[in-house]
């Protein structure tokens, strides 16, 4: 470990919760294999990474702390680094005994509890300001309903509840196997967990393989891959004002 990548040099907050790469730089430039999903809004997801192999907030940040691309770190060495810095004393203050690998991933789930961005125009619309949104956007979400969006983007983040395979209806074109690298079942190739859309305009390049810096052709390659039917260049754009609509603001407290 050479003290040169922080979670926030991969998801930077202020800039959607990712890194707007294709795939993720780690430590000595090392190039990862997978798009960077935003933290924001993480703390919702009923499992963490594409493939959902983290059941936890806690478990997934012991993931790239000690990844040889990432951030190339060790426990050992980490915990001892952290007793030389103001930690020791913060640590102390909340947890009995102190700096732990346990109590490390405590505290950044923690942290990443705080990192939620209420009062999108969207969320203010569903509580009864009419306003909030646009007309247009209001027809954007009543596509994004008929056209069956919502049967895999749906809850709290507009996704993150369910596994579902990138290219229903049609081959998407992928090389990652998704959750069959962790269950090795037939059934589970090309399964990802479907993204969040919150503060979607702001987190390209898109898909696990950042196939995409247009939020236009994502809706696209959605429409084609998961629903079957291609859209109109009008419906695409609504659907797209629609999604602009879920942008949150991020409380300034969680800024780091
Ligand atoms: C080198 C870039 C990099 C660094 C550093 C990094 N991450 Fe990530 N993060 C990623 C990538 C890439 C993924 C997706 C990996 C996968 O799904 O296989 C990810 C996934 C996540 C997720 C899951 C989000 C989701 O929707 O599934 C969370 C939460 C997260 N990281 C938090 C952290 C925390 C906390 C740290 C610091 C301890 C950190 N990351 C450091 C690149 C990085
Ligand atoms: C059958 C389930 C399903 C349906 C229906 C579906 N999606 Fe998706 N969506 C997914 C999955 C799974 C992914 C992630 C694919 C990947 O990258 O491997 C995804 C990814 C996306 C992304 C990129 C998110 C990111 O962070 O990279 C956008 C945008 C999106 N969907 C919008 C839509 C829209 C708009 C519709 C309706 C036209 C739609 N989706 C319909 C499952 C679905």
């Amino acid at each position: 470990m050479d003290n040169s990548i922080s979670c926030a040099s991969c998801h930077v907050l202020n800039e959607g919760g990712d890194d707007n790469s294709i795939v993720a730089t780690g430590i000595d430039g090392k190039q990862g294999d997978i798009n960077t999903p935003t933290v924001l809004n993480s703390v919702f997801n009923f499992r963490q990474f594409w493939d959902g192999r983290a059941k936890s907030l806690e478990e997934q940040a012991l993931g790239p702390i000690e990844n040889p691309i990432e951030m190339a770190s060790d426990f050992d060495i980490l915990v001892k680094k952290l007793k030389e810095t103001e930690y020791k004393e913060l640590f102390e203050k909340v947890f009995e005994d102190g700096i732990t690998k346990k109590n490390i991933a405590n505290a950044i789930a923690e942290h990443e509890k705080t990192l939620i961005t209420p009062n999108s125009p969207f969320d203010k619309y569903l509580k009864g300001d009419e306003t909030a949104i646009t007309k247009e956007q209001k027809e954007g979400y009543d596509l994004f309903k008929n056209k069956g969006c919502i049967a895999c983007h749906n809850g709290v983040n507009v996704g993150g509840n369910l596994y579902s395979k990138f290219g229903v209806m049609e081959d998407a074109k992928i090389t990652n196997l998704g959750r069959y690298n962790l269950t090795k079942k037939e059934k589970d190739k090309h399964y990802f967990k479907v993204p969040t859309l919150r503060n979607i305009e702001h987190t390209a390049p898109y898909f696990h393989d950042g196939r995409t810096y247009s939020l236009h052709a994502a809706v696209k390659i959605m429409a084609l891959y998961q629903v079957g039917r291609p859209m109109s260049e009008k419906e695409v754009d609504l659907i797209v004002g629609f999604l602009k609509s879920l942008s949150g603001e991020l409380a300034k407290k969680g800024s780091k």
